[in-house]
């Protein structure tokens, strides 16, 4: 990461005083000595290791996870060759893409294999949920993995946001590039020509990005003029397993308290945007003289109408936009920060850095947590309502696992849900924005509205 001289400094030593601290703290030795180096800190109940998951999960007893939400890397690398992929992966082995990842970040560079993910469904429980996010663009490779640890797919939920920045290419300007024609600047726009095609939504404020707005200058170009490369990004589908049932959804909520979703705690409740769909509040006659009539009909027979005013099923989409400043930021202000060029790997004042598609933060002045692809806690407090099983007198709370921590923000949700949690992150810069968001949550309670 390119980053300043003395800021790389600054958080080194910073990391250094970090490390410091917490060994004064007296971290959990008989868990540090279990994960070999690694060096897990207790806070309040969340657990947070620095090491590669899994190395951690492989110190994990097993079946001791009640379930895992987590957000691995998407592998948004150039398009690997599926049947190489499939040979390494069906031959036991890893495979290694060696690209480049979203952003340019190296541990994005594929999706988890097989071998991460049998270490996942070892240590949860059996009907242990298991919820990861993925790309649109490689759900099918992290879907296979999954599956190749012989977790089930059961779902799969789409997170909703509207919000993403088209990473499309003019294909008319593209053919006058090839060839060597020079197109003439027939105005300025507010907004790109690749969000022109964004259909519809709110401007967005590119802070002083003035798009010029050009002519295509060869024939060849005039046919493609208005042609894109890419859909505008509005969703991310997050996929969802489950280790196999040992015998029935009974016999295995009796032995291990899981399997079961909370519905009821998880409802949507009338209005929530998180539904997208219509709002109104379903007339129960609406099926009736249509195809649903024996549907009514059948929910005729059990009365009252159970459930009805508890609030929506929950569904397997949830809106939300992503995660704002203030929550990003919140519990870091004692970190060094850095600049959005430098968040986003950008130099100011190059091409690169003045495009929107820089990525969000390029222009803000100060970035303290400065993980590029944080998850937003009211969808990570969704899942976390979902997939926690009930307390169960006598045996130790509910534990959910986080293999790819980030910068934090599924124990932050399970702070504010009130759930213990387990957190594991590779890149130490990471783990130290990690640390002091989770530290807030936990003073915070709950913090994030939803
Ligand atoms: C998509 S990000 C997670 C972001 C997180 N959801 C958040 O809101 O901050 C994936 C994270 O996994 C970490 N990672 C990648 N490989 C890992 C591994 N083998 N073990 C532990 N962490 C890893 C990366 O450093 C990165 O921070």
């Amino acid at each position: 990461m390119a980053r300043h001289e003395g800021k790389t400094e600054a958080r080194k030593s910073q990391q250094a005083g970090d490390r410091a601290t917490q060994a004064s703290r007296g971290s959990d030795r008989g868990l540090a000595s279990s994960v070999g180096e690694m060096t897990p800190e207790d806070i309040s109940g969340h657990r947070l290791i620095l090491g590669d998951c899994r190395e951690a999960m492989a110190a994990m007893p097993e079946n001791s996870i009640d379930a895992i939400v987590c957000d691995p890397p998407y592998g948004m690398s150039a398009e690997p060759d599926a049947a190489e992929v499939l040979s390494h992966w069906l031959a036991g082995d890893d495979y290694h893409h060696g690209g480049g990842g979203f952003m340019g970040k190296k541990w994005d560079s594929f999706v988890p294999g097989p071998s991460v993910w049998r270490e996942a469904a070892r240590v949860l429980k059996p009907g242990g949920w298991c919820i990861a996010f993925s790309s649109t663009r490689t759900s099918d490779l992290l879907g296979i993995a999954m599956r190749l640890a012989k977790l089930e797919r059961r779902d799969t939920c789409s997170w909703i946001y509207y919000s993403g920045f088209p990473k499309s290419l003019a294909l008319d300007k593209a053919i006058d590039s090839k060839h060597g024609a020079e197109r003439e600047v027939i105005g300025t726009g507010g907004h790109c020509g690749v969000f022109a095609h964004s259909g519809g939504g709110t401007l967005q404020d590119f802070k002083g990005y003035t798009a010029t707005i050009s002519a295509p200058a060869t024939e060849d170009a005039r046919r493609f003029a208005g042609y894109g490369t890419a859909l505008k990004p509005s969703h991310e589908p997050a996929l969802i397993f489950r280790k196999p049932l040992i015998g029935t959804y009974a016999e295995n909520a009796l032995q291990w308290g899981t399997g079961g979703l909370n519905i009821d705690r998880a409802r949507f409740a009338y209005g929530d945007q998180a539904w997208p769909g219509p709002q109104e509040i379903g007339d129960p006659d609406r099926f009736r003289g249509t195809d649903g009539g024996a549907f009514v009909a059948a929910l005729d027979k059990h009365e009252p109408r159970a459930g009805h005013n508890l609030g929506r099923w929950p569904a397997n989409i949830y809106a939300t936009p992503k995660a704002s400043t203030a929550e990003r930021n919140a519990g870091c202000e004692q970190l060094t920060a850095i600049t959005g060029a430098e968040a986003t790997n950008r130099t100011e004042g190059s091409a690169g850095f003045e495009n929107p598609r820089a990525g969000a933060g390029r222009t803000a002045d100060q970035v303290a947590n400065f993980h590029p692809t944080l998850k937003p806690q009211a969808v990570l407090r969704y899942f976390v309502r979902l997939v926690t099983p009930p307390a169960i007198p006598g045996k130790p709370p509910p534990v959910i696992l986080d293999p790819f921590a980030g910068s934090g923000s599924l124990a932050c949700a399970a702070a504010a849900e009130r759930v213990a949690s387990i957190s594991i992150e590779i890149d130490p810069d990471y783990y130290r924005i990690a640390r002091a968001r989770i530290e807030h949550a936990t003073r915070q309670g709950d913090l994030f509205a939803m």
